[in-house]
């Protein structure tokens, strides 16, 4: 596959914005800048939406969550991650929708989806493979994750098996997700002529255990990282930072933060990342997301409603300085000097 490096072109206008409630009304797209992939492929938008939280995947959620991929598109984001599992396949099919919708979108937005954790086996990964790109209504996906390793199916049976559809030209790009440095060398040592160019993880200013140990090895093989969970659910755009209580589905996905025993640490450590965005006049998020970036990451946000992607992309669209990213990266460590 010939990569498309081109740098990122303002949406087109959709038939429907005309329609819009004036509770969203145009505002111009944001630029996201790209990143090469040394595995190849499209280059990678440096921020994007994920689809798993997105919508609850209720019928009665599909309106807001069609609106909030729309509005994602329309304001310039362009990596929309999604996953086989995720609403058990309602989210690729809804995101496929949404595409189609806009003239020039499907080919245009930066795909990517994964085959579930329990699905290695290389029929699975067939049946998987074959699945989304029915749902996602396209030929191909930019690019194909493992969601997970499973301890009792070899890579040399999964990899060899993503390899042939890369060939094909059905994924632009191979990726894996929760791997760590061992498994990254089991995978790369299966692949003949394909590379690992993403490794997805969750990281952010307070959870970074996952990424400790392999950033060096992603770093010295060009392996992209892919920040998930960047906004530690809210928490690093101010929510719950004043005693609002958190939902137990959030605690239950977002690691450890919210366990009783560490939250009350956390939130102080929130609040004084929120002073010093406010002595710096930026929004918490900037510095959330910059971050990730001066870390070398691309985060990928979730958002579940409009409004939520147009805060999230304000705080975008505003980098802080390093000195201010570098205090922050101290107070998240609790540093209080
Ligand atoms: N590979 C993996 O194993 C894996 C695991 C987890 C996630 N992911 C991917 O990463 C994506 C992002 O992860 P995440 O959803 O945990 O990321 P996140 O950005 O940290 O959290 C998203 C949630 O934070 C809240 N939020 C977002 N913007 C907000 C704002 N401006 N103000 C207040 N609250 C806000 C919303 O909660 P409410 O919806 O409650 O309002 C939203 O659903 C997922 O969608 C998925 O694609 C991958």
């Amino acid at each position: 596959m010939t990569p498309s490096a081109r740098a990122p072109r303002p949406p087109k206008a959709s038939p429907k914005s005309k329609k819009r409630a004036p509770s969203t009304p145009p505002t111009p797209p944001v630029e996201i800048e790209e990143i090469e992939l040394a595995g190849g492929g499209r280059p990678h938008p440096a921020l994007g939406l994920g689809l798993w939280a997105l919508g609850r995947w209720t019928p009665e959620d599909e309106a807001r969550t069609k609106a909030t991929i729309g509005r994602a598109y329309e304001r310039g984001i362009r990596w929309f991650d999604s996953a086989e599992v995720y609403g058990n396949g309602r989210s690729e099919r809804i995101l496929g929708e949404v595409l189609a919708r806009v003239p020039g979108a499907a080919p245009d937005a930066y795909v990517v989806t994964k085959v579930a954790w329990d699905h290695l086996r290389p029929a699975q990964v067939r049946a998987a493979i074959i699945g989304s790109l029915e749902k996602l209504a396209r030929r191909s996906v930019d690019l194909y994750l493992i969601h997970g390793p499973d301890a009792r199916v070899p890579l040399a049976e999964t990899m060899p098996a993503l390899e042939a559809f890369w060939k094909e030209g059905k994924v632009r790009a191979i990726g894996v997700s929760n791997f760590s440095v061992e498994e990254l060398e089991e995978a790369a040592r299966h692949l003949s002529e394909a590379k690992i160019a993403v490794n997805q993880l969750r990281y952010n200013l307070f959870l970074r255990d996952d990424v400790d140990p392999v950033q060096e090895y992603c770093r010295s093989h060009g392996i992209l990282i892919e920040a998930y969970t960047p906004l530690a659910r809210g928490l690093l755009h101010g929510r719950y930072l004043d005693g609002a209580k958190v939902p137990r589905e959030v605690r239950q996905f977002a690691h450890r933060l919210f366990e009783p025993d560490i939250l009350p640490e956390m939130l102080e450590r929130g609040r004084a990342l929120r002073d010093l965005a406010n002595d710096n006049h930026v929004p918490l998020g900037s510095i959330a997301l910059h971050w990730l970036r001066k870390m070398g990451a691309a985060p990928l946000i979730g958002a579940s409603r409009p409004q939520q992607i147009d805060e999230n992309l304000a705080a975008w669209a505003v980098r802080p300085p390093d000195r201010v990213l570098d205090r922050a990266d101290r107070i998240a460590r609790g540093d209080r000097a």
